[in-house]
């Protein structure tokens, strides 16, 4: 176990928190068993307290020590994970996670984590880790560790630096209650790839599913530029997020998502490439069509909630 690892589950271990790479974004990690370590969470992010987080643990196996692993989740776990696939599921009343971080819900999200640091990690902590993204609520999550440092004024103890994360967009996040599988975020396993598995489309997600406050739940990944979407062509004073071959003229600058038109490509860089026309100065992001399927449902998402800003 390298120097690092050990000395972030120490870190986890005493209370405080640790930022770690995922193969989706970076997440801000603390123990879930310690309900003052996740209150710092929601502090360094000020998050508001009825947006439950994301518990990440090293196996199936340690899941169902927190959570009821029904018929339906145990088939969508042993398909995707270790993966960018999270499962709320109702939560064991013995868990011991902290109620803060289900934000009072009876149900937990859960994840097992495929990135070798976050696994390293989990297994140094022999903790279960709550750990949503570690941007700051409603901006873009981050997929480099020089992101996080961007992000957060109060530093968490120690960065984990593991480089980019190769998806670079969140994971998928499915309920799965009574018997039903809900759709309640898009993300990095495709609703093809869910719906192939299950055999069966996936429900649209209920009250019921979120829990109680659906409008709680992070909804803008907002740079501070505007931006306008399905562009076809630039004005004046905008900068370009293109994808594929045939890009409109004119722009002050352009980033080309993938000019081959692939969405994982697209994905990888989605966030990074936000981050950087943000500060171009101009007066709106301009973004280019993107395919509605597969890993285009999650991109689209995320576009969506950074053009809706309140
Ligand atoms: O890829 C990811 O999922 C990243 C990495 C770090 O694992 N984490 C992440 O966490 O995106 P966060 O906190 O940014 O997003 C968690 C999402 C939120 O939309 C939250 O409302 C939902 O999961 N969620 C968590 N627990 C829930 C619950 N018990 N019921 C309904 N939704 C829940
Ligand atoms: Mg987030």
């Amino acid at each position: 176990m390298s120097p690092e690892v050990r000395r972030a589950a120490e870190i986890l271990a005493r209370g405080g928190l640790v930022a770690f790479p995922t193969e989706t974004v970076y997440g801000l990690g603390a123990n879930a068993l310690d309900g003052r370590a996740v209150a710092k969470v929601f502090a360094a992010k000020e998050r508001p307290h009825l947006n439950p987080l994301i518990v990440h643990v090293p196996s199936l196996a340690e899941a169902e020590k927190y959570a009821v692993v029904n018929e339906t989740a145990r088939m969508l776990a042993q398909a995707f994970w270790p993966g960018p696939l999270s499962l709320v599921l109702d939560k064991r009343p013995s868990s011991g996670i902290a109620d803060l971080v289900s934000a009072g819900l009876d149900t937990i999200a859960l994840r097992v984590p495929a990135h070798p640091v976050a696994q390293a990690l989990l297994e140094a902590a022999k903790l279960p880790i709550a750990a949503p993204s570690a941007n700051r609520s409603s901006r873009i999550s981050p997929t480099t560790a020089a992101h996080v440092e961007a992000e957060l004024d109060d530093r968490p103890a120690m960065i984990l630096d593991g480089g980019p994360c190769p998806i670079g967009i969140e994971s998928t996040v499915i309920a799965v209650l009574a018997g039903t599988a809900a759709l309640l975020r898009p993300g990095a396993v495709t609703r093809e790839a869910i719906e192939h598995v299950l055999g069966a489309p996936l429900a649209a997600a209920t009250a019921n599913h979120r829990g109680a406050s659906p409008g709680q739940l992070e909804t803008h990944y907002a740079p501070a530029t505007a931006l306008r979407l399905f562009a076809t062509s630039v004005g004046p004073d905008e900068v370009l997020l293109a994808f594929g071959g045939e890009v409109p003229t004119g722009a002050r600058a352009t980033i080309n998502l993938s000019t081959s038109g692939n969405l994982e490509q697209a994905a990888a860089r989605l966030f990074g490439a936000l981050r950087e026309l943000d500060r171009s100065g101009a007066t709106s992001i301009a973004v280019m069509p993107i395919p509605a399927q597969g890993l285009g449902e999650a991109i689209n998402d995320r576009l969506q909630r950074a053009a809706n800003r309140g």
